[in-house]
C-alpha cells in the first residue's frame, strides 16, 4: 500500500520505517528540512534501537523516502497517518495546533482527489478527531468525510526503546472508524500482524489510548507509594512486587519502583485527560494523585543524598543516566531534569553520563560536566546517583566505584548487583 506519514518524530518515523520494512511504499513528511535530509541519507534524527539499520535497508529497497512537501506525499499515497506532537499547554490541556495545521493542509491537498483515507495516530482526546480534525478536513477540501474521503483513529501504544518491536508485534491494534470502508482498508493493512484487532467508533479509540496510559502511570505511582512505605519499614519493595506479580490480575510489568515516570506521554496525557474531565465537570482524583505522587518522587533521592552528605555545596555528584528510560535518547519529562536542577540549586558540581541522551540534555543544562563514560563520572565523586537502568550500569563493579572519593551510591532505578561490596541504597528499597 502507498502510505504517507505526517510528522516523523518517535512515532512517525518508527511507524514509517516499520511499514516500509514490510514492503509498503512510505513517504515521510516533516516540516524540518534537517530531519527530512537525515532520513533520506539513512540517519534517523532520533535514537531508537534497530532503527538506523531498518531505515538504511528500506532506503536501499526504495520503500521509504522523506519530504517537506505534504501535498506531494498525500497525492502519492492512499492513506495518510497523522503522527505530529500533541504537547501540553501551560495549564495542562492539550495543544492541538500541530494537529489543526496538518488537518487543514491535508484538506487542501485532497481538494483534487477522492477516496483518500486520513488516520489520526497522534494521541488526541476523545471527540478530537470528530470535532476538530474532520471539520478542518471538510472545510479545506470542500468535501464530505465518509463519502469523498475516509477517516480513522488508530492510537499508537509503542514504547520508546522497544518501538520497532512494539510496532511489528503489538499487543492489540485499535481501529476507530468514521466510515466502515476506511476501517476495512486499515484492517487489511494490519492483516499480517499477529495481534487482536479491535474496531470501534472514533472517540472510543481515542479513549482507549488515554485510559491505557493513565492506568500504566497510576500503576507506577502506586508501586512508588508502596515503595516509600516499604522504605520506612526496612522492606525491599522489589521483594514485595515479586510476590504481587505472581497474581495474574496484577502482572509483573510496571511494578518497578523508582524515581518516577518520565517520557513525553504519561504526564502530558494524564494532564490532558484531567482537564477534559474538568471540562465535563468531573474531578479525576486518582489521576491527579498519580501525577502528584510522581512529581514528589525524584526529590526523595535528594533527601537521601542530603542525609548522607549533609551540605551538597561544591560536592561532586556523578549522575549516571539522563534519558527517562534505557535504549532511548529521549529526555522529555525525565526525572533527571528535576534532580539535576535541585542539585544545582544546592551548589553541587555535576558530572553526568548517559550513553545516548547527552546531546539532548546539553540543550537544557549546557553548563554541567558531561563525561565520556561512567568511570570518568565516578572518578573523585562524593556520591553517585543512578537514574536510568542502562544495561552498561548493570555491569559496573566494585572496582568502578573504588575511584570515588566517598562510595555513596543511591539508586533511583534498581540496577546494581546486590552481591556488590559497594555500599548502595535504593530510593525506596
Ligand atoms: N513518543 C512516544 O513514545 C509515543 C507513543 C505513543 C503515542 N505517542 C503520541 O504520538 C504523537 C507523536 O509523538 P512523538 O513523540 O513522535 O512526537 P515528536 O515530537 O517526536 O514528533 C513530532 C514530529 O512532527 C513534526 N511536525 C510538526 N508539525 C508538522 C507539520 N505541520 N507537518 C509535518 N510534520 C510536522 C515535528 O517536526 C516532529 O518531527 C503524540 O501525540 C504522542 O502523544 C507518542
Amino acid at each position: 500500500m502507498k502510505i504517507s506519514i505526517i510528522g516523523t518524530g518517535y512515532v512517525g518515523l518508527c511507524t514509517g520505517a516499520g511499514f516500509a520494512s514490510l514492503g509498503h511504499e512510505v513517504i515521510c513528511v516533516d516540516i524540518s528540512q534537517e530531519k527530512v535530509d537525515m532520513i533520506n541519507s539513512g540517519k534517523p534524527p532520533i535514537y531508537e534501537k534497530g532503527l538506523e539499520e531498518m531505515l538504511k535497508q528500506c532506503i536501499k529497497n526504495k520503500t521509504i523516502k522523506a519530504t517537506t512537501d505534504l501535498g506531494y506525499a498525500v497525492l502519492n499515497s492512499q492513506v495518510s497517518f497523522i503522527a505530529v506532537g500533541t504537547p501540553s499547554e501551560k495549564d495542562g490541556s492539550i495543544d492541538l495546533n500541530y494537529i489543526k495545521q496538518v488537518s487543514a493542509d491535508i484538506g487542501k491537498a485532497i481538494k483534487k482527489k477522492n477516496g483518500h483515507i486520513i488516520v489520526v495516530k497522534s494521541t488526541v482526546l476523545p471527540e478530537t478527531t470528530g470535532s476538530v480534525v474532520i471539520p478542518l478536513l471538510e472545510k479545506n477540501s470542500a468535501k464530505r468525510a465518509g463519502s469523498d474521503f475516509g477517516v480513522c483513529m488508530n492510537p499508537e501504544f509503542l514504547r520508546e526503546g522497544m518501538a520497532l518491536e512494539d510496532f511489528l508485534h503489538p499487543d492489540r491494534i485499535v481501529i476507530g472508524e468514521y466510515d466502515k470502508e476506511s476501517g476495512d482498508v486499515l484492517e487489511k493493512l494490519y492483516k499480517d500482524f499477529k495481534a487482536p484487532i479491535l474496531r470501534s467508533d472514533l472517540k472510543t479509540a481515542e479513549m482507549i489510548k488515554y485510559a491505557s496510559n493513565s492506568f500504566l502511570a497510576t500503576k507506577v505511582s502506586f508501586i512508588n507509594e508502596i515503595g516509600n512505605i516499604c522504605k520506612r519499614l526496612g522492606i525491599d519493595v522489589y521483594d514485595v512486587a515479586k510476590g504481587m506479580a505472581y497474581d495474574k490480575r496484577i502482572s509483573p510489568l510496571f511494578l518497578q519502583a523508582g524515581c518516577g515516570f518520565g517520557g513525553s506521554c504519561f504526564k502530558k496525557d494524564l494532564m490532558a485527560l484531567i482537564s477534559k474531565a474538568v471540562e465535563l465537570n468531573y474531578e479525576a482524583r486518582i489521576l491527579n494523585s498519580a501525577i502528584e505522587t510522581n512529581s514528589l518522587q525524584p526529590m526523595k533521592i535528594i533527601e537521601l543524598l542530603e542525609k548522607r552528605l549533609k551540605d551538597l555545596k561544591n560536592k561532586n555528584i556523578a549522575v549516571l543516566g539522563l534519558a527517562f528510560k534505557p535504549e532511548t535518547d529521549d529526555i522529555r519529562d525525565t526525572p533527571a531534569i528535576d534532580i539535576i536542577r535541585a542539585l544545582l540549586e544546592k551548589g553541587a558540581v555535576i558530572n553526568a553520563y548517559d550513553p545516548k541522551a547527552e546531546e539532548n540534555m546539553r540543550k537544557i543544562f549546557p553548563d554541567i560536566n558531561y563525561c565520556e563514560d561512567a568511570g570518568k563520572a565516578l572518578k573523585d565523586s562524593d556520591a553517585c546517583l543512578i537514574l536510568t537502568e542502562w544495561q552498561e550500569f548493570k555491569n559496573l563493579s566494585d572496582k568502578d566505584f573504588d575511584a570515588m572519593r566517598e562510595k555513596i551510591v543511591i539508586e533511583g532505578r534498581k540496577v546494581l548487583n546486590p552481591d556488590m561490596v559497594t555500599d548502595f541504597e535504593g530510593i525506596c528499597w
